[in-house]
This record gives structure tokens, sequence and C-alpha cells, in this order.
């Protein structure tokens, strides 16, 4: 069933990767272990595939799109780590894994600026009608310069709202200063004074955030009390004029709301790079101009990809040899 990649020793570490990663974190694991790629390793594992994977390695590098639950931690008994190459780690059931004695590590801090950027690239994107315009010139329909041609909304001087002020939230408002914007944020405690000071950034309740943001921005973690944060009742807040944007998890925003929000004009458009049911798209979304939709590319890029796999790698060589991962999630279960 697996595909073994390095010269095979019977008494080494074995570490599953469930889709091939950037070679130098493979590399990496290779010095320490012997690594498995499923035989089709550019594609998600079927369920049934994974189990039998994690059934028989001790170490294993996941993915967001790895659901590792209950009845999955129960089926690999000898699992030691879970290394979760994601700064999101709601694909995995932490209480369960601590339960059984399983490390769960994370990749903060790597992806920040890049997925900060893409949020940025969203919020311009929406603002702008940049991907509209550019089906608009494929398509041939660019005709002649018209004063009142793909007329967007300015971003500069408007107000941001950023609905979770951690590390990539707090790089989404330091981005907003060259833009001249108003920050408001609104997060589980406000952040303190001095980082609101040189972020220029004000906290406020969620609905004041909602009624009074030009772009809201989402970069707060998705767990049981996010889920469906944003809601009709949220969306029913905002303006009309306002754009919603979701680099974060599609979860912690009510789709069906939304599209409802959108096709009825009660609000003016969304930018979003994670979904509810990824990698399916509600229909309603696809169907508007007003809409950016993108494959969950927000730490897509070269450098921060290499930068995650390798963090990942290292958190699972910790483990090999018996340190502490330098990003576990699960510290109690040190103390089990
Ligand atoms: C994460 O790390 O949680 C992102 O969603 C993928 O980079």
């Amino acid at each position: 069933m697996t595909a073994s990649s390095s010269g095979a020793t019977a008494d080494r570490p074995r570490v599953l990767v469930t889709q091939r990663i950037p070679e130098p974190a493979l590399e990496r694991l290779r010095a320490f272990a012997e690594v498995t790629l499923p035989p089709s390793p550019d594609r998600i594992p079927e369920r049934a595939e994974l189990v039998a994977l994690l059934r028989e390695h001790a170490y294993a590098l996941v993915l967001l799109t790895d659901r590792v639950d209950a009845d999955l931690l129960a089926a690999s008994s000898g699992l030691r780590i879970v290394a979760n190459m994601a700064v999101g780690y709601d694909n995995v059931d932490v209480a369960a894994a601590t339960a059984r004695g399983v490390m769960v590590t994370n990749t903060p801090g790597v992806l920040t600026e890049t997925t900060a950027d893409l949020a940025w690239a969203l919020i311009l994107a929406v603002a702008r009608r940049i991907v509209e315009a550019d089906r608009y010139v494929r398509a041939g329909k660019w005709t002649h310069w018209g004063p009142l041609l793909m007329l967007g909304t300015d971003v500069h001087g408007k107000t941001l709202g950023i609905v979770g002020l951690g590390r990539i939230g707090q790089a989404v408002a330091r981005r907003a200063q060259g833009f001249g914007m108003r920050v408001l944020y609104h997060s589980r405690h406000p952040v303190p004074a001095e980082v609101e000071q040189a972020l220029g950034a004000r906290y406020v309740a969620l609905a004041d955030l909602l009624r009074e943001s030009d772009f809201v921005s989402i970069h707060c973690p998705y767990n049981a009390s996010t889920h469906h944060l944003i809601d009709g009742t949220a969306l029913a807040r905002m303006r009309p004029t306002a754009y919603l944007v979701n680099t974060a998890r599609g979860p912690i925003v009510d789709e069906t709301a939304l599209v409802d929000a959108l096709w009825t004009g009660r609000l003016a458009g969304a930018g979003l790079d994670v979904f509810e049911g990824e990698p399916a798209v509600r229909p309603g979304l696809l169907d508007l101009d007003s809409v950016v939709l993108l494959p969950h590319i927000g730490s897509a890029s070269l450098e921060t990809r290499a930068r995650m796999a390798l963090m990942a790698a290292e958190n699972i060589v910790a483990a090999i040899e018996g340190r502490r991962p330098p990003n576990l999630v699960n510290p109690e279960v040190l103390s089990r």
C-alpha cells in the first residue's frame, strides 16, 4: 500500500506524509526516518487509505484536508505525533489526541505576512473589480475608455474592520496604515494598548465593527465559538456598500446567508479564499461578478509553503529525538 522513499532499515522511525510537500522538508525527515508518501501523493488520501497508512506510522505530517478525528485516532494506536502543516488545526480533534497521548503541532508565524498579503489582494480585487475587469478585457468587450466604465470603490481612507487581531489580523492592520484607513477590530480580548497604538486599531463590539466598516476581514480561528460567527444577523448589520473578505476558515461565515445578502443587494461583494464545504463552492456565489473566489491559497507562496513544511518536519524531528516539539498545541499531553 505504501511507497517508501529512502533506503529502508527496519528499525528507523516511520514518518507518514499524507501528500507531497516541498522537497527540503522531505529531505530533512529522511535524515531521521523512513518517509512514506501515499501511492498517489498529489491528491487527498481517501479515508480508508488514511486509516490504513496511519496504523503503520508513529509520526504523521498531515494537511488541513486530512480529518484527524477521534475514530481515526482510535484506529492508530501507535501514533505519537500529528504535525499539521497549517496554522489552523480545526481538522484535528485535539482533545481526542490528548486523551490518547498524541502530540499535535501546527505552523504558526511563518505564514502570517503571506496570508495578510492575500487578504489585501482580495480587498483590492473586490473594491476595484479587478477580476471582473480582467474577464471583461479577455472577453473582447473593451471597446473604449469610458467615464463610467468599471467603477469600483476607494479603499484608501475607508474603515477596515478586522475580526480576530492575532498575528495575521495584525499584519493586515499594518498594511491598512499605508492606505490611510481607520482600523476597527474585534477579538475575544482586546490586545495590549501599545499594540493597538502601533497599529492604530480600536477595539469595538462585533456589532459596531460590522455597522461601521467598509471592509470586514476575518482572521479568527475556527472553533465551536466562531462557527457561523458571521451569520444572517451579522450580515444584516453590515452596510449595503460594504465588502466581506474571508481568508480564515469557511464555516466562520454562514454561506447560505452570505449568498442571500449578496443576491438581495444587502452587501456589495465578497472576497473568499475559504468555503464551508471546500472544494465545493455554493452555486449562488459562482454567478456573481461582485465576488472573487480563490482556492484556499492564503499561504500559497513558494517561500511560505517551504517554511511551513520545514516547520512541520522540525516538529516531527523533535518528537523522534524525544524533545518537546517547538509548536506543540496540546502541551498537557506531556504531563499525562
Ligand atoms: C492555515 O495554515 O491554516 C491555512 O489555512 C493554510 O495555510
